[in-house]
């Protein structure tokens, strides 16, 4: 089987340079419309569809996005997997800005998305107890650092709701939690991801030390656009590395049945 990767790209990363074959699709799910329009293409051998998470010209904050429409509209497009591209803070020393974290784990405290497909008539439960695909999560730190990023690989994300930054208290109580970076969209991203059945990996670019650090200045947009203007080119060549490795591999299931997620997870009798 071939690779077919979706590619959600964050605060900074807005298209794909290099894509060939471009097709632009504005699609539109049965739960609405995604972020902006899919742009589908080929980039060294590999199929890839992105869509910019913010939608186009950054217009949509991360409490406004509608992240079913995002992940329905890549699984409708065929992806095979998604690989997510996000800038985050950092709740670690040293986790310095300009390092890229392939995260392993989610602390969740969004509190105003819906977080599910599943809906009154149907409850289903599926397991995230690891959110993201390993074997995925590899080949993206793997490529990011043939891109020559600095990559930490695994670490814990605290999705926060915003859309407003953390207070100092708030950032050191996710640091006593034991949480590496911090951000405002991976979830509930990763967990509907999963409902849909698609391995989701997520490299997360530090741009700041969040609100924490009384030796640096609390975290604000123009510090984090400063880092994302560099941390972005690396981005979009990892992103290339990942499409090379990826076109001459036979894409078997995920290690971890990702693609059967659904098989024991409804609990609803059948009528
Ligand atoms: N995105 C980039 N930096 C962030 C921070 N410190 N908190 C939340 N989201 C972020």
């Amino acid at each position: 089987m071939i690779w077919k990767l979706g590619i959600i790209g964050g605060s900074g990363l807005y298209d794909l340079p290099g894509l060939e074959n471009i097709r632009k699709q504005a699609v539109e799910t049965p739960w609405g419309a995604p972020s902006g329009e899919l742009t589908l293409g080929t980039l060294a051998g590999t199929e890839l569809v992105f869509l910019p998470r913010h939608g186009p010209g950054h217009r949509l904050p991360p409490n406004h996005i509608n992240f079913r429409a995002n992940i329905a509209a890549l699984k409708m497009a065929g992806c095979t997997d998604i690989v997510s591209i996000s800038a985050c803070g950092s709740l670690k020393e040293e986790l310095h800005p300009g390092r890229f974290v392939a995260v392993d784990q989610y602390i969740d405290r969004t509190t105003s998305r819906v977080n599910s497909f599943f809906e009154a008539g149907c409850a289903a439960h599926v397991s995230v107890a690891e959110p993201v695909c390993s074997r995925l999560a590899g080949l993206a730190a793997d490529a990011a650092e043939a891109a020559g990023a600095p990559v930490t690989r695994g670490g814990t994300y605290l999705a926060m709701e915003g859309p407003q930054f953390s207070s100092r208290a708030e950032s050191a109580l996710y640091r006593s939690w034991g949480c590496d970076v911090i951000g405002m969209t991976n979830m509930p991203e990763a967990r509907l991801a999963r409902e849909a059945e698609l391995p989701y990996a997520s490299i997360a670019m530090v741009t700041d030390y969040d609100s924490w650090n009384e030796k640096e200045a609390a975290v604000d947009v123009p510090a984090v656009l400063a880092v994302m203007a560099q941390n972005s080119r690396i981005a979009r060549t990892s992103i290339a590395r990942l499409a090379e490795m990826v076109s001459d591999m036979d894409r078997t299931p995920s290690p971890q049945g990702i693609e059967t997620a659904l098989d024991t997870a409804i609990i609803t009798a059948p009528h």
